[in-house]
């Protein structure tokens, strides 16, 4: 199979990249290397089965070519991460908004029966934590107000609704993901994530920094179970023009993610704790509360994760621990 993924160098790209090399896909990966790295896909460089283009994908003058190439594509090109959001806020949306609109464009034109898979985000629900699950078909609350941390969720919402207006007039084969809290290798801390962070600073005995008071919670999902079920949502034509929710059941606070991170580490780290004005600057609205109602994904893909958190922090502080050396 020829899969060409967007955004490739990043994070959960560089996972997908790894799997399917390994299962003996041709691969081609294009990214700008913005917030993704060569390092992440430094191993399959010279790999005949892989390609790599540093490009940006509004631009990017072949990109005809390379979809009229590919099987499967993953798009998961997009300008990411809190920080980044809250620092580059026309960026997010013009990015975001225009690379996937523009890969559609191209998926149609190229008259070729390509699967797509588009990357979403559980950011798109809002804030709405007096739900207990968060459901794909339920209404959305999301302002732009007076904090331009919404702009990526707003951009990710465009995604979705071009990706589905596309399957409905052109008859495209897309699935939308929305993506609840993805951890494993080749993650950064850099822009806001939280568990890479965490790990960075057990290892090497500084502060664990909580942001707010630590009741926050999340779900995390480890990449490899993730990229399972991206493989499993592509193989079943019932995902077709679907969005679904793609996390994991168990919440944790960031207040115990933090003990936890500290305990597996055997860290001297002290917790502390940062206001979210300090982190974020001023009127940062935090989402408290934040679980995936995977009945969707568990119908379309029958697929339980198999990593836990505690398995994956431990692999993720060895590999922090082997870098330190
Ligand atoms: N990691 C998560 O928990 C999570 C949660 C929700 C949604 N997502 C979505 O999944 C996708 C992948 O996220 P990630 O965590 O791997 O982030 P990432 O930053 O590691 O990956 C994004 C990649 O896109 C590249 N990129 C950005 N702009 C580009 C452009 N104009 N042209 C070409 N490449 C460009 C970056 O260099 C980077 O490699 C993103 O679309 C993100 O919004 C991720």
């Amino acid at each position: 199979m020829h899969v060409l993924i967007t955004g490739g160098a990043g994070f959960i790209g560089s996972n997908l990249v790894a799997y399917h090399i390994n299962k003996g896909d041709k691969v081609h990966v294009i990214d700008d290397l913005s917030t993704g790295r060569i390092e992440n896909i430094s191993l399959f460089l010279e790999h005949l089965n892989f390609k790599f283009d540093e490009v940006d994908i509004l631009v990017w003058k072949e990109l005809e070519k390379a979809v009229a190439w590919a099987d499967r594509i993953y798009h998961l090109a997009a300008v990411v991460g809190v920080f980044r959001v809250l620092k580059e806020p026309i960026s997010v949306l013009a990015t975001n908004i225009a690379g996937c609109e523009r890969l559609l464009r191209v998926v149609h034109s190229t008259d070729w029966n390509t699967k797509l898979i588009i990357a979403s985000s559980s950011e798109v629900y809002g804030n709405r934590f007096e739900y207990e699950l968060l459901s794909e078909d339920m209404e959305l609350h999301i302002s732009p107000g007076h904090n331009s941390r919404w702009n990526y969720s707003i951009s990710k919402l465009a995604d979705e609704a071009f990706a589905l207006s596309y399957a409905r007039q052109y008859n495209i084969d897309v699935t939308v993901v929305r993506f609840f809290n993805i951890i494993g290798p080749n993650q950064t801390g850099k822009y806001g994530m939280v568990v890479p962070r965490f790990v960075h600073q057990a290892v090497r005995a500084e502060d664990i920094t909580i942001y707010g008071d630590g009741t926050q919670q999340r779900a995390f999902l480890d990449v490899r179970d993730a990229i399972i079920y991206l493989d499993l949502l592509s193989n079943n034509p019932l995902s077709r023009a679907e969005v679904i929710n793609v996390g994991t059941a168990r919440e944790i606070t960031i207040n115990q993610l933090a003990y936890l991170t500290k305990e597996f580490a055997q860290s001297s780290s002290n917790i502390t704790y940062t206001s979210y004005e300090d982190a974020y600057g001023k009127d940062f609205d935090e989402i408290y509360h934040r679980k995936p109602n995977l009945e969707k994904l568990l119908r379309l893909t029958n697929h339980s994760p198999k990593w836990t958190l505690e398995e994956t922090l431990t692999d993720l502080i060895q590999r922090e621990q082997t870098k330190e050396l």
